[in-house]
C-alpha cells in the first residue's frame, strides 16, 4: 500500500518535501502616483490601496522598503490628458519625476515602469485612435519615446502593457540607440481582455471612453495564442514575459512555462485582489491563508515573479 500520508505527518516533514515556496524576492508591488501635492486618496474598489502624490509617497516607500520588498511597478496619473497622450513622454511628467525621486531616496529598489498610453490619453485607449480604430504602427513611436524617457528618469525595467504588435522590437531598438542597452524589458506578452481590470481603471483613471480593448488585448478563450504572443516577444527581445491576469489563467502560465525557459511574471490583477479583500472584510474567508494559497498557486503554475497588490501584506506575513 502506498502511504502518501507519511510525508504529511508533521510540519517539519511537510516543509522538507514542499515543492513551492513563496519568498519576498518574488514580489512586485504596484503603486499609483498622481500629479499634484498632498494627495493620499483611497481607491474605493481596492481597499488598502491609495493614490499618492509624489510629496506624500515617501511614507509609503519607507513601508515598502522596511517590509523587504525589492521591486515596485510604477503607474503615473497625469493632471492633463490629450488625444495622443503626450504627457507619457514628457521628461518632467508625473511618472518621470516620481521615478527620479524614488531612485534618489532608494537607489537599490528595482523600478519597473509600465509603458502604455491609456493613463495619458483623453479617450483612455492604449494606442493612438483614428475614427474609433486603435492604430498599431503609429502607436509604436510614442511608446518608444515614453520608454526612453522613463529609462532616462531611472527606470530599471520597462514594461510595455499596450499589446500593440511589434512594440518590443521597436522599444528595444529605441532603448539601445539612446544608450539604454542594459535596461530590461518585461513584456506584458499574454495580456487578456479581462473584466478583472475594472478596479485598476478606477485607480489609474484609465477607463476607455468608447468601445473596449478587445481588438488589442487577447481573447480569454485562447491558450495556444498566448504561447505565440510569448514567443514573438522573446524573438523581439523581451527579457521577462508576463501572463495577466494570474488566477483565472494558471493553465496559461503552466503552458508558457513548458514552452520557454525565460523568466515568467504573473500579474495578480486588481479584480483578483478586490474579490479577496471584499470576502475577507466580510469575514467570509481567512485573508492570510487565501492570499498565501493564491501566491503559492501562481508560483506552482510556473511564474517566478508575482506582481500583486497583496505584496505588502505578504511581505509582513513572511517576516
Ligand atoms: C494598462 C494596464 C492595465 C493594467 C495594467 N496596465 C489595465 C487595462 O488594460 O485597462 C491592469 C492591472 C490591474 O487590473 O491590476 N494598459
Ligand atoms: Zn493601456
Amino acid at each position: 500500500m502506498v502511504r502518501m500520508r507519511r510525508l504529511r505527518a508533521s510540519s517539519n516533514i511537510r516543509s522538507l518535501v514542499r515543492e513551492t515556496v513563496v519568498t519576498k524576492d518574488d514580489l512586485v508591488y504596484p503603486i499609483f502616483i498622481k500629479e499634484g501635492t498632498n494627495i493620499k486618496e483611497p481607491v474605493d474598489s481596492m481597499p488598502g490601496i491609495y493614490q499618492y502624490s509624489q510629496d506624500r509617497f515617501g511614507e509609503e516607500l519607507d513601508r515598502i522598503i522596511n517590509a523587504g520588498i525589492k521591486a515596485i511597478l510604477v503607474f503615473g496619473i497625469p493632471a492633463h490628458k490629450d488625444e495622443v497622450g503626450s504627457e507619457a513622454y514628457n521628461d518632467n511628467g508625473v511618472t518621470q519625476n516620481a521615478i527620479r525621486a524614488i531612485k534618489q531616496k532608494a537607489p537599490n529598489i528595482i523600478i519597473i515602469a509600465d509603458v502604455c498610453l491609456c493613463e495619458y490619453t483623453s479617450h483612455g485607449h492604449c494606442g493612438l485612435v483614428c475614427r474609433s480604430e486603435i492604430l498599431n504602427d503609429e502607436t509604436l513611436e510614442p511608446l518608444a519615446k515614453m520608454s526612453v524617457s522613463l529609462a532616462n528618469a531611472g527606470a530599471d525595467i520597462i514594461a510595455p502593457s499596450d499589446m500593440m504588435d511589434g512594440r518590443i522590437e521597436y522599444i528595444r531598438n529605441a532603448l539601445d540607440k539612446n544608450g539604454f542597452k542594459n535596461t530590461i524589458i518585461m513584456a506584458y506578452s499574454a495580456k487578456f481582455a479581462s473584466a478583472y481590470y475594472s478596479p485598476f481603471r478606477d485607480a489609474a483613471q484609465s477607463t476607455p471612453l468608447f468601445g473596449d480593448r478587445k481588438t488589442y488585448q487577447m481573447d480569454p478563450a485562447n491558450g495556444h495564442e498566448a504561447i505565440r504572443e510569448c514567443e514573438n516577444d522573446i524573438a523581439e527581445g523581451a527579457d521577462i514575459i508576463m501572463v495577466k491576469p494570474a488566477l483565472a489563467y494558471l493553465d496559461v502560465i503552466k503552458d508558457v512555462s513548458y514552452s520557454t525557459d525565460y523568466p515568467i511574471a504573473a500579474y495578480n490583477v486588481s479584480g483578483e485582489y478586490s474579490m479577496v479583500k471584499a470576502a475577507s472584510i466580510n469575514g467570509w474567508i481567512d485573508e492570510q491563508r487565501v492570499v498565501m494559497e493564491n501566491m503559492t498557486a501562481i508560483k506552482r503554475a510556473g511564474a517566478k515573479i508575482i506582481i500583486t497588490y497583496h505584496a505588502l501584506d505578504v511581505a509582513h506575513w513572511l517576516s
